[in-house]
């Protein structure tokens, strides 16, 4: 099925029933036959398999329409659209699990929402109400929550996504923009510990830009050094900043820490230029919590291979929703190679990724107000 995100005549009929209304409804249309049954969820990559149905809503001149949840199809878009020619586009990443009784748990929602607003504001976009991004992501995958998998083989990836629609050429904020959410069973981003390839020729972005912001572009940045990157046989690659090419920004797909003689933990701050990873913060609260030494401050490359030089280097590991705790196994900076202990000695990684899986999981009670249960 085809949904026109550019058909003003749908727009209209939606806006007039949400001002009917108040808060809109959401409407569900479900899909006459589940895919489910075709899926085997013991062998699930990531990003590759949608779930039965997704949410659309559209926003005109400011004004939301009712969202609809309908089965999961292609959504129809003209040449001239405003995000295929200027990129305005905004997306959020965010998981549901199956706790230790069965139930959903949705982890950090509020948080998604607002820093997708954040991210709207940066690029100019109005925001997406609360009820529309919180309740359509618990209507969604309470509708599908049967492609949520076992704890064991992954989670169920959300992926609302946010971006104009006019069909207008001619550099401008769009009037109108669609906002949807898809949703994705999914194992683990990464299978293997990470090796990474310290970037110094191109840059992810500069402060005053929007790398701080969860845009679409900030990605596109990325897909050539990358490329690059893994011809060599890394995994991903580490930013550096834009100024002076010298100080440490976020891997592609992760916020990063290192670990200096297992118990200073070191995390470049939030320079303006650097994602605000959710996961970032919660591993953060958790050290905190623990009363580990944090520092959050800007990270010469140079300060890892002296620390590796001086064999003070025990841990670094990656952080985000796709990733989660993602072990570094070996960092490569300007030739040289930088290897990490084995995974097995990692004590503090290991702690933090454990004391989030048991907060999702129930296992432990949740001091933090991160999970929301359906
Ligand atoms: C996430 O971690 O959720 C992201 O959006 C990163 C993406 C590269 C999968």
């Amino acid at each position: 099925m085809s949904v026109s995100v550019l058909d003003s005549s749908r727009v209209s009929a939606d806006i007039a029933a949400s001002v009917a209304a108040g808060p809109a409804p959401i409407h569900i249309r479900k899909s006459r036959k589940s895919r489910l049954p075709d899926i085997d969820m013991n062998n699930i990559p990531f990003g590759r398999v949608f779930s039965d149905h997704m949410l659309v809503a559209h926003c005109h001149k400011g004004v939301w329409g009712a969202p609809e949840i309908m089965p999961y199809g292609k959504l129809e878009i003209s040449p001239a659209n405003a995000t295929l020619n200027y990129g305005q586009a905004v997306f959020e990443g965010m998981k549901a699990f199956r706790n230790k009784d069965g139930r959903t748990v949705l982890f950090r929602i509020h948080d998604n929402w607002e820093r997708m607003n954040y991210s709207a504001s940066r690029m100019c976009m109005p925001p997406v109400p609360e009820e529309i991004f919180v309740e359509g992501v618990k209507a969604l995958v309470k509708l599908d929550a049967n492609w949520i998998p076992s704890e064991e083989k992954g989670s169920l990836y959300i992926r609302p996504i946010y971006f104009a629609a006019d069909e207008v050429v001619g550099v401008h904020a769009s009037e109108s923009y669609t906002f949807a959410i898809i949703t994705s069973p999914s194992g683990p981003y990464y299978s293997d510990p990470v090796k990474v390839w310290v970037e110094e020729h191109y840059v992810r972005a500069a402060v005053g830009g929007m790398g701080d912001a969860k845009t679409a572009g900030n990605y596109a940045a990325g897909l050539l050094p990358d490329k690059l990157a893994k011809a060599q046989g890394y995994h991903s690659i580490m930013w550096l900043d834009a100024r002076e090419h010298k100080y440490i920004e976020e891997c592609g797909t992760m916020n990063v820490f290192f670990v200096v003689e297992n118990d200073t933990v070191i995390t470049p701050s939030l320079s303006g230029s650097i994602l605000h990873g959710i996961t970032r913060d919660s591993v953060l609260r958790i050290l905190h919590n623990r009363g580990y030494h944090v520092e959050e401050r800007r990270i010469a490359i140079q300060e890892i291979a002296d620390w590796y030089n001086g064999s003070m280097l025990t841990d670094a590991f990656g952080t985000g929703t796709a990733a989660t705790i993602a072990h570094i196994s070996e960092i490569n900076y300007a030739g040289r190679t930088i290897t990490l202990p084995p995974v097995e000695s990692r004590t503090l990684s290991n702690m933090v990724k454990q004391e989030l899986g048991d907060v999702r999981s129930g296992r432990m009670a949740d001091p933090y107000g991160w999970v929301t249960l359906l």
